[in-house]
């Protein structure tokens, strides 16, 4: 009776002490004095992808691509001729020019002006403004010293349709892509409304 209380203190006791030791510096230690310890499991990470996709599959939304250009996205065509090669947001700083030779396949119809208008002010006017102004943004009046680029004025003006292509899909520095957002010909109509912006 007596030894068996004692075993339950003990254990308790050790418990605690774990407990009170806050888990990380403890694992810390046994992984310093013992090469390893629990932290490092042949189990999955929260979020981790516990199955990768079979192979030769092809996602839904392979290469953010729609077939034409008021489609849904249905994965990317084969041999499409207008997707652009793979660039990064430091291309966008480092070569500027990279994708001046892109040709927007979308003419600036109503119905292009229309849908760039709606993507427009779903995702970039909280920083660029309804009229691209960059101060008319919405962050503007709480991040006053951090204005957004102006797209109807300044170095936008001279930009080509590649390169706003290219900042909407993987951005620049202090502005995010969204190229995840916003699919392949919706961002030419966003360029479209964007030069609008400009002539007006
Ligand atoms: C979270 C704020 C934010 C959003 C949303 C945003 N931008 Fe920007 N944008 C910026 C900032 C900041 C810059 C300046 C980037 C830098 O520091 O180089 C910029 C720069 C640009 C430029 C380059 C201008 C130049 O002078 O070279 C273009 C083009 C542009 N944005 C277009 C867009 C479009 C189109 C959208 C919507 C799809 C958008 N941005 C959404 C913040 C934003």
């Amino acid at each position: 009776m007596c030894r068996r209380f004692r075993t339950r203190f003990l254990l308790t006791a050790m418990l605690a002490a774990t407990a009170s030791a806050a888990c990380v510096p403890l694992d810390d230690f046994m992984g310093d004095v013992f090469g390893r310890s629990m932290r490092d499991q042949p189990s999955f990470d929260p979020y981790e992808n516990t199955l990768l996709p079979p192979e030769g599959s092809i996602p839904f939304a392979a290469g953010n691509y729609p077939a034409g250009p008021y489609d849904v996205n249905v994965g990317q065509p084969q041999g499409s001729p207008d997707l652009p090669p793979p660039f990064t947001a430091e291309d966008m700083t480092e070569r500027p020019n990279l994708l001046d030779d892109l040709v927007n396949p979308v003419a600036p119809t109503a119905e292009s002006l229309a849908r760039g208008k709606e993507l427009y002010e779903r995702v970039c006017v909280v920083c660029h403004g309804p009229d691209g102004a960059g101060t008319t943004g919405y962050i503007f009046e709480v991040h006053p010293t951090m204005a957004a680029h102006p797209l109807n004025g300044g170095l936008a003006m001279t930009r080509s349709d590649g390169y706003i292509y290219g900042m909407i899909r993987v951005g620049r520095v202090l502005m995010p892509g969204y190229g995840h957002q916003i699919a392949h010909y919706d961002r030419w109509h966003v360029v479209n409304y964007v030069r609008q912006l400009q002539a007006n």
